[in-house]
């Protein structure tokens, strides 16, 4: 075989679908029980449930727009999240709908003003925490009605004790505009994701609840080159240590009404909520059914056992990850690709990006 591919997420399943369109042969293992990666969705009460958390197409890349396009149709979803702060409704991204509901202020100066004025003492000096980079950038009534509580819950501490380069931009409209994403391109696929990944994976050959590592040296025997998408500490076997991760736990409830909370993702800011968010999942796809599922979404230190979510880029974790990059290892036989080999956030139109430079390259 030619290929041998450690993973059936978006960049396995992107590379694999174009190196089986050159006429190469490929072969799929996978770990988890279901095709796709983090991008999978359950069928609950005929609701497509992102397992892995809300997942929301958006790219300004015409040619990644079109090439997921070419395999299913998106709809025309747009990402407009609510926030939930003392039992008000507040929208996001920060904009003048959001200013007006704060301040009751209708016109955009009115709103620059106010934040030019809750600001300006905290622009004079450098912030020292995480509380005065944000009141800087957007004033403290929408730090504290709007970011406080959400963030530490987020991270499990207070943003006087968090430091101030976790949040670098906080986005700020002075249009009426509550589209979250500045993309030109945006939507779900009209189905759910997993129609993208069975139409990736046509005539392909996967092999579920497998772990690569339960017989590397066969696996390895099997095929020309491995493509592995899995987590690269794993692959040297934990040698300089494990990388960190931030987690998350979801919580499903099925509810017995059409419609629980009229939007797909609504924030729960106060502290009172220990989830940050709710997401609604029909309202992805403008589903009509009878009842609806809905999903808590808690935040979590990785615990052995959870799922991967979020790599933490610190110093310490980006040095550990050049560590482990830099152990030589033979290219004509492995390649790495994806989120967890590269230690690095992809959102979906980077990793499909990035599996289409690497068919390039290996292809070319
Ligand atoms: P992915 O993790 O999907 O696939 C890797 C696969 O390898 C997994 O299926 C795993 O089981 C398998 N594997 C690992 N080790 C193995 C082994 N030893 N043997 C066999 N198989 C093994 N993006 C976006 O554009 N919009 C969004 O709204 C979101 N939302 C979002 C929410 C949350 C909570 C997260 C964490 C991420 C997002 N994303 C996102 C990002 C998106 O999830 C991401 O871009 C892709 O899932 C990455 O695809 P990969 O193929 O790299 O990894």
């Amino acid at each position: 075989m030619d290929y041998l591919v450690v993973g059936s997420g978006l960049f396995g399943s992107v590379f694999a679908h174009e190196a089986r369109k050159r006429g190469k042969t490929v072969k799929i293992i996978e770990k988890r029980d279901h095709r796709g990666g983090n991008v999978y969705c359950d069928n609950i009460e005929n609701i497509n449930v992102h397992k892995y958390g809300a997942h929301i197409f958006h790219t300004n890349d015409k040619i990644i727009w079109d090439y997921v396009n070419q395999f299913v149709e998106f709809n025309r979803f747009t990402n407009s999240p609510i926030a939930l702060s003392k039992n008000k409704l507040y929208n996001l991204p920060f904009n003048m709908n959001t200013f007006n509901q704060l301040w009751g202020v209708v016109k955009p100066e009115e709103a620059k003003k106010i934040i030019e004025q809750q600001s300006a003492a905290f622009r004079e000096s450098e912030p020292e925490n995480l509380e005065e980079q944000a009141i800087s950038l957007v004033g403290k009534d929408i730090f504290e009605c709007l970011i406080k509580e959400y963030t530490e819950k987020q991270w499990g501490r207070e943003c006087k004790d968090l430091p101030a380069f976790i949040i670098k931009r906080l986005p700020v409209r002075y249009t009426f505009d509550n589209n979250y994403f500045k993309d030109k391109f945006q939507g779900i696929p009209v189905g759910g994701y997993n129609r993208l990944i069975d139409a990736l994976l046509e005539g392909i050959d996967v092999e579920l609840n497998v772990d690569y590592f339960s017989n590397k040296e066969y696996y390895d025997s099997r095929a020309d080159k491995v493509l592995y998408t899995g987590p690269i500490d794993r692959f040297f076997n934990y040698c300089f240590g494990k990388l960190d991760y931030r987690s998350l736990r979801f919580e499903n409830e099925i509810i017995d009404t059409d419609n629980f909370q009229g939007n797909a993702v609504v924030n729960y800011i106060d502290k009172e909520f220990d989830f940050t968010r709710i997401i609604e999942h029909k309202h992805f796809e403008f589903g009509e059914q009878e009842k609806t599922v809905i999903t808590r979404e808690y935040p979590k230190e990785y615990e052995e056992g959870d799922e991967y979510y979020y790599p933490v880029n610190d110093n310490k974790n980006n040095r550990l990850f050049s560590k482990y990059k830099n152990i030589p290892i033979d290219p004509g036989k492995y390649i790495f690709g994806g989120r967890l080999a590269e230690y690095k956030y992809y959102d979906m139109h980077q990793v499909i990006a990035s599996a289409l430079k690497l068919v390039s390259d290996e292809f070319s």
